[in-house]
């Protein structure tokens, strides 16, 4: 998967995929994975950490590690592993 260009980059930083990928990405994603209280999430391709943050906000008990090979994304910034949770 090649580096997310321009309009890809304002559309996942947008306030209205925010909120979709808040009240039905991430509620789909947990459910799917099966994920428990405390269980541990591996994000490849995180971009700038916001989506591990959203999943965070509403799940602070799980152990979330996010990469990416893009540090360009703006949004949250970068972040060293684990240091999410
Ligand atoms: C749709 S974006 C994810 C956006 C992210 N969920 C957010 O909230 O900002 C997909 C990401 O996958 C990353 N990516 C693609 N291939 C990768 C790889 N092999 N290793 C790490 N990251 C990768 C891209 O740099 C891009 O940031």
């Amino acid at each position: 998967m090649p580096e997310m260009q321009g309009l890809e980059k304002r559309l996942i930083q947008s306030s209205a995929w925010e909120w979709f990928e808040t009240r039905i990405v991430l509620p789909w994603a947990v459910a799917a994975a099966g994920l428990e209280e405390g269980g541990r999430l591996l994000e490849i391709g995180s971009g700038g950490g916001a989506s591990a943050e959203r999943l965070l906000l509403r799940h602070p008990d799980l152990h979330v590690v996010a990469t990416d090979f893009d540090c360009g994304h703006g949004g949250t910034g970068p972040r060293a592993p684990g240091a999410l949770r």
